[in-house]
């Protein structure tokens, strides 16, 4: 077919967003670096806002050593941008004309960078756990509404073909009521004790990893959550009487409309030996009245075994889903997936609120966008009301109080702890969750 262009096919607007990406370690590698690269070769598009190109402009890091070789690797492949490094790395990436600013720095580190960004009129992108309290979140969101900018927090899981069908299941009622649950997720050794072990000293891998099931739990059941227990065991990361985690058991109470309740656990680790079949061990189980949904997220079907390769240098059991490198059937190499998914719709909600429509309507636009839970960061209050209490609970436990109880929104405030034998609860944040 050889036709002449109509007129409204000639004129499709073209843009640019410039972005900007604070933290360039294991998570930049897996989600962000493919993003940028993906669509530095095949921009937005989308009817009303039109093309739109999104372009790594400059990143923020502490040493500034790995965004020099990602610089080298990719000559030519997505663009030229600037690189900064401490001190005052996010002070200079804000100033360098981006548009929105991703932050996957480690997570005591993500507010910082958020708030710099936000206070300097830059929409925001931060990774799981947004923040690690209530108060930090406040502060961010007040920020975003102050500047007229979105704030929004990455929880990929959440677009999980099988997280997606959960959800469907229970939004039209096919699956109804949920009574109980239990999620697993086991990270291996090679992550606490190399990966991060920069900055692990008194972390824990719930905050890290229990916050991706804290979020899934939150945005597809509903409901409110009532009460946070945790617990934990040490010695392997750091000393056994220390206060660095090597794993988790979180218990999160949650009450529904109808008064009934219903109890979710949350097992995790980081010291699971290196060579067990998949990298990263993810099992959930939720009991409803009238059924039962279990999912594995690494025997998803495919076991593969290669001489000398498997299980160490790539996984026997391989989760496709997420983000893996594929040769497309049209012959172009790709790399996608649900973790690189999500970034594209963040950078597609930003065109659109942009470049969606007449600038007198870009309020509506940004209401539209905030209204979306899955991802804005005022919906994010009950996730970090309970990673705030697990942390609180954990603390206390580093200092000889173990099995201290969070309640929500009891007569005391938002976020109570009680330590058992002792009758001064210690209030956490005070206004309601
Ligand atoms: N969505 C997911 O499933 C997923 C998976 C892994 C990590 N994450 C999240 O991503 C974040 C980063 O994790 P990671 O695995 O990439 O960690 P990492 O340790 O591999 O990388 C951290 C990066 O942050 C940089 N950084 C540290 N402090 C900084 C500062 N003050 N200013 C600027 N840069 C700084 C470091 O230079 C490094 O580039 C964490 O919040 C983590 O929870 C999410």
């Amino acid at each position: 077919m050889n036709r002449t262009p109509n007129s409204e096919e000639q004129s499709v607007a073209t843009h640019r967003l410039n972005a900007g990406m604070v933290g360039m370690g294991m998570i930049f590698d897996e989600t962000y670096r493919p993003f940028f690269e993906g669509v530095y070769q095949s921009p937005l598009y989308q009817p009303n806002f039109g093309i739109c190109r999104v372009q790594l402009a400059a990143v923020a890091s502490r040493t500034g050593r790995r965004a020099e070789a990602y610089q080298k690797a990719t000559a030519g492949r997505i663009g030229t941008w600037q690189s900064f490094c401490e001190p005052d790395s996010i002070g200079q990436l804000v100033g360098a004309g981006v548009d929105f600013v991703c932050v996957a720095t480690p997570d005591d580190r993500h507010f910082e960078a958020a708030k710099a960004a936000l206070a300097a009129g830059k929409h925001v992108l931060v990774e799981k756990p947004s923040v690690l309290s209530l108060a930090e979140l406040d502060e961010l969101d007040q920020l975003a509404r102050e500047k007229n900018v979105l704030a929004k927090v990455v929880y990929h899981k959440l677009l999980d073909p099988d997280h997606k069908k959960l959800r469907t299941l229970v939004v039209d009622g096919e699956l109804q009521h949920v009574n109980s649950g239990y999620c697993t997720l086991l990270e291996p050794k090679a992550i606490s004790t190399g990966q991060f072990a920069e900055w692990i000293t008194g972390r824990n891998p719930g905050t890290y990893v229990a916050v991706h099931y804290i979020k899934l739990i939150d945005f597809t059941f509903g409901g409110r959550l009532t009460s946070v227990q945790c617990t934990g065991q040490r010695g392997i990361v750091g000393p056994a009487d220390g206060p660095t985690w090597d794993s988790t058991q979180l218990r999160m109470i949650y009450q529904y409309d109808d008064g009934r309740e219903a109890a979710f656990d949350i097992h995790t680790s980081w010291v699971t030996p290196d060579n067990f079949p998949g990298y990263v061990e993810q099992e959930v189980q939720f009991r409803f009245d009238n059924g039962v949904w279990n999912g594995h997220s690494r025997k998803r079907g495919v076991e593969c075994t290669i001489e000398s390769r498997t299980p160490l240098e790539r996984k026997n059991s391989i989760n496709n889903h997420y983000n893996g490198e594929f040769l497309e059937p049209w012959g172009a190499r790709s790399q996608r997936g649900y973790g690189v998914e999500v970034l594209e719709r963040f950078a597609r909600e930003v065109a659109d609120v942009e470049f969606g429509g007449p600038a007198g309507e870009r309020a509506a636009r940004i209401d539209r966008a905030r209204g979306l839970i899955y991802n804005d960061i005022s919906a994010d209050r009950q996730t970090v009301a309970a990673v705030q209490a697990m942390e609180a609970i954990l603390a206390r436990h580093a200092s000889g109080t173990p099995n201290c109880v969070v309640r929500v929104n009891d007569a005391r405030g938002g976020l109570v702890l009680y330590a058992p034998g002792s009758a001064e609860p210690q209030v956490l944040y005070a206004p309601r969750v």
